[in-house]
């Protein structure tokens, strides 16, 4: 069974059409990338997985049940987890306390304290666990936030450009990261930066216009014509 299944899902904001019969589907312990240019339809896809939006068609099933017209948090508990494109991190407080406020909301005592520890260490940032987050460099900033997505333990992990102004080698960890974290949960990644989606290899999903173009294996996708045309023609690389 699929983790998630989306069919002909489609998004209208007004007369602009950001998503048309959309299919896609993965499974348990699963990753998959989502690359497209600005504009494609790859964060209001997110969006309606994650109950943010309301389809205008179609429908998303996960782990069997539709989550048609349930709110955000509901979606949430039911095990879907995002990071989204805008931060979403408490600079006023410290990394630990931070992923602390969402360990909250899934455990507490003796169990919140030992996931506390294996969240920091997993995501690299157990040194600098007592410091202001508004005070981390960019890439730890990323990390902490990505581990409060982790504290929750979703069975379905979204990430929306994740290594957003990262450099090269915080990213190639982050690479190394997620793959990690596929092994336990289902993560679909979009991503802009290529050598970071290389990094990741596996499927790649292309969305152009609200469309799916392509969805096969990184080395098909990457060179492919069609893809090079609407995505990469556009890239200096
Ligand atoms: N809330 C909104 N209201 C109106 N148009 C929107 C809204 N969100 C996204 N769009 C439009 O939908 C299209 C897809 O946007 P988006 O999903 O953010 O693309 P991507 O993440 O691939 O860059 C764009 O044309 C964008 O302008
Ligand atoms: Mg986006």
């Amino acid at each position: 069974m699929s983790m998630i299944e989306v069919s002909g899902l489609g998004m209208r904001f007004g007369g602009v059409v950001a998503l048309e019969s959309v299919s896609f589907a993965i499974g348990t312990n699963q990753h998959c990338c989502v690359i497209g240019p600005n504009g494609a339809g790859k964060s209001t896809f997110f969006k309606c997985l994650t109950g943010q939006l309301r389809p205008s068609d179609g429908d998303v099933r996960f782990k069997g049940r539709s989550i048609r017209g349930l709110h955000p948090h509901e979606i949430a508990r039911m095990g879907i987890g995002i990071k989204t494109q805008v931060p979403n991190v408490f600079d006023g407080l410290t990394a630990t306390e931070n992923i602390q406020i969402a360990l909250r909301r899934v455990c507490s005592g003796a169990k919140l304290s030992s996931r506390l520890d294996e969240i920091l260490e997993t995501m690299h940032v157990a040194e600098i666990r007592n410091k202001l987050v508004g005070k981390l460099a960019h890439g730890h900033r990323q990390l902490v936030e990505l581990g409060m997505v982790v504290a929750q333990d979703p069975d379905l992990i979204l990430l929306d450009e994740p290594a957003a102004g990262m450099t090269k080698p915080e990213s190639t960890r982050l690479a190394v990261l997620i793959k990690e974290l596929a092994k336990k949960h289902a993560v679909i990644v979009v991503e802009h930066d290529m050598h970071f989606v290389r990094l990741i290899g596996g499927r790649v999903t292309v969305f152009n216009r609200g469309e799916v173009l392509m969805d096969d294996h990184v080395d098909l996708v990457l060179s492919d014509q069609r893809v090079k045309n609407v995505y990469l023609g556009k890239q200096a690389t």
